[in-house]
């Protein structure tokens, strides 16, 4: 059986990815009006972009990520016609110039790690493509550096859950197209869990429909239980618990999304 993984860079990556698309992901030519979607995995990617999609005359095309695929790959996503959104799990270093350059949009999505953690314990347990991952804590230290850069939007998955017409605001707002409130409701009802759970259930498993670079079976996004904050506290066990702790607050010494977090990771 060919290996699943393979290592770029020191970074693991799905086989997913070829080493070729990856070489040459510094020849992509962004466009000034893309829109990258950018999380470490299990974050909440397909429900920000559920909420992107439906937005409505957006006039938008969620592709599949960028490092997902072949050296086609480019060539494929130069033929989308309208606005681009596109999703990816690559490091701040990794993603092309051109949209550092172009000041693309860039909408970044933060989880408490330990719920994160759990829901790629899960993903890992029911996905043969294991994932490509450094560790949430370097690949968020990257990214947290252009925090306040004017074209960068974070996110919070908890701030999401607890305020999800404040965070629609936020989102819509920040790419610049007007929704009336009754709009808004139909986003809010559209991309709830369980609307997004019972779509899926009823999807067929199709490789062009993902936005995951790890599998195309969009069922394991939405394990049995709902996308909750604080389920971890069913995994961990105190010990670990502390053990967590100690390393979180020894790396996110410097962080203020770590500061933010700290209250979100013990939320039960
Ligand atoms: P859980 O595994 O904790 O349930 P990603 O899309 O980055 O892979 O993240 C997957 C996580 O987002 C899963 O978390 C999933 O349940 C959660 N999620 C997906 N859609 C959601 C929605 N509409 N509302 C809340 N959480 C959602």
């Amino acid at each position: 059986q060919p290996s699943l993984l393979h290592k770029y860079k020191g970074i693991l990556f799905s086989a997913m990815s070829s080493e070729e698309l990856l070489d040459s992901l510094d020849s992509f030519d962004a466009r000034e009006d893309d829109i990258f979607l950018v999380s470490y995995p299990k974050s909440g990617t397909h429900w920000v972009a559920e909420v992107i999609e439906n937005i409505p005359n957006a006039g938008i095309t969620l592709t599949s990520p960028i490092e997902w695929g072949d050296v086609s790959k480019l060539k494929e996503l130069k033929m989308v016609p309208e606005r681009r959104v596109i999703p990816t799990h690559l490091s701040y270093e990794m993603i092309p110039a051109t949209v550092k350059q172009k000041q693309c949009k860039i909408v970044y999505v933060v989880r408490n790690p330990k719920d994160t953690a759990v829901s790629l314990f899960h993903y890992y347990k029911d996905n043969p493509n294991l994932p490509s991952t450094e560790t949430w804590a370097a690949f968020l230290e990257l990214w947290e550096k252009h925090k306040n850069d004017q074209n960068v939007l974070f996110l919070f998955y908890e701030e999401m859950k607890n305020d999800f017409a404040k965070s629609l605001k936020k989102i819509t707002a920040f790419l610049g197209i007007s929704v009336n409130d009754s709009e808004m409701s139909k986003i809010a009802r559209n991309t709830s869990f369980n609307e997004m759970k019972s779509k899926v259930v009823k999807e067929n498993c199709d490789p062009n429909h993902t936005i995951c670079a790890l599998t195309s079976n969009r069922n394991l996004v939405f394990h049995v239980f709902p996308g909750v904050v604080g389920d971890w506290i069913n995994y961990f066990t105190p010990k670990q618990k502390r053990v967590f702790d100690e390393v979180f607050t020894e790396k996110m010494r410097h962080s203020d999304v770590g500061r933010c977090l700290k209250e979100y990771a013990n939320a039960v």
